[in-house]
């Protein structure tokens, strides 16, 4: 009789245990089984997985320096920490990435790291991963319209486009004597959600300097949508400012252009030297090696350092974080994303120009090195 009593006790005791823990598990959504469902009979776990389980990692396109060097960085991290790496790159086109997505599912992963090229486009594939309790961390650019997102590392997005403005008008006021000056605006890839904010951010510091006669937008063309390049093509900002330049600049000099990376940077002033302008004083981001020379030699004012390894090793310590069962940490801030709040890593962006630039690589090798 005793032992009976005893008996329905443990399973009432386990029956709470399992239904307690299948509370703080992160569960599929519906009801079908998923190959990535969380394993709720190894209780010890809690929300965690193994130490050598399988980690996906959805890059944009290698075009830009700061892409190659993540990807060279995910499989070298990820693997030194144990995981099982699977990082591709979708050459800037959609569907390739939703398939690289769906294939990470399959293979099993119990992460997603995801770069998206289009930051609309993945909702139903992320929200398919989410079902099957598989983590998504947007990397460096944020993931919009999906419940399919835990979280998002990045370098401020509207503080990186305040600096680019501020930068470009310490620059003006540095190289090319007292105002007015004349500008033009340029705009990163309009399906990246960094580039509006960017563009945002930096008019915030240039639009009360356009409204008080300091700075001239020559051309008038001071919208996102007429500045943006459409998927960061250098190219096409170089076409688009041959025809600035020879449409409004014949007998003028520019003084200055708000360029939103390193690469249209580059195509600007090169645009500018071959239609036999002084050089224009110019903003920039990522800090590429090109560039690095450029700003040393003078040829490019500025940039803004936003160090790859910072970004994978802050992916890497959270990826950990989930392995062993602890959950997302507590993020800096949080952002509507059009479904829901997701918290932000925000990591401090910072301004290089040739007076900073041996101070701001001293503790990289690589770039110091092309400071000569
Ligand atoms: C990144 C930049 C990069 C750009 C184009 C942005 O989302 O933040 O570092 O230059 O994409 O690849």
């Amino acid at each position: 009789m005793k032992m009976k009593k005893y008996v329905s006790l443990f399973i009432v005791v386990s029956l709470i245990m399992v239904m307690l823990q299948a509370g703080c598990t992160r569960a599929p959504e519906n009801s079908e089984p998923q190959p990535n469902a969380p394993d709720e009979t190894s209780d010890l776990d809690g929300d965690g997985f193994p130490e050598d389980a399988v980690v996906g990692v959805a890059l944009p396109w290698l075009g830009t320096q700061n892409w190659a060097e993540a990807d060279e960085m995910f499989k070298t991290q990820l693997e030194a920490a144990g995981f099982e790496a699977i990082v591709q790159h979708a050459d800037n086109k959609v569907p390739t990435q939703q398939q690289q997505i769906e294939s990470m599912i399959q293979n099993g992963a119990k992460v997603i790291v995801v770069g998206p090229v289009d930051g609309s486009q993945l909702g139903s594939v992320l929200e398919e991963a989410a079902a099957a309790g598989i983590y998504i961390i947007g990397y460096d650019r944020l993931i919009e319209n999906t419940t399919g997102i835990d979280g998002v590392v990045q370098f401020d997005s509207i503080k990186t486009g305040e600096l680019q403005g501020q930068a470009l008008l310490d620059g003006l006021a540095a190289k090319k004597g007292e105002g007015p000056y004349n500008i033009e605006l340029f705009g990163g890839g309009p399906a990246d959600p960094n580039a509006p904010n960017f563009f945002k951010g930096a008019m915030s510091v240039l639009q009360p300097k356009i409204d008080d006669g300091t700075v001239v937008v020559v051309s008038g063309q001071n919208e996102f949508t007429q500045c943006a390049t459409l998927d960061w093509d250098n190219s096409k900002a170089q076409v688009r400012m041959d025809s600035l330049l020879s449409g409004f600049y014949s007998d003028m000099e520019i003084h200055g252009v708000l360029c939103p990376n390193d690469g249209i940077a580059r195509a600007v002033i090169t645009a500018s030297e071959q239609a036999g302008q002084q050089l224009p004083v110019t903003s920039g981001l990522d800090a590429e090696n090109e560039t690095v020379k450029w700003i040393w030699e003078g040829r490019q004012y500025s940039t803004i350092a936003k160090p790859t390894d910072t970004l994978v090793s802050k992916t890497i310590e959270i990826i950990k974080s989930l392995q062993a069962g602890n959950g997302m940490p507590e993020p800096d801030t949080s952002v509507n994303n059009g479904k829901k709040e997701v918290g932000i890593y925000a990591l401090p962006p910072l301004v290089v120009t040739k007076e900073n630039e041996k101070e701001a690589f001293a503790n990289d090798p690589g770039r110091l090195e092309l400071l000569k």
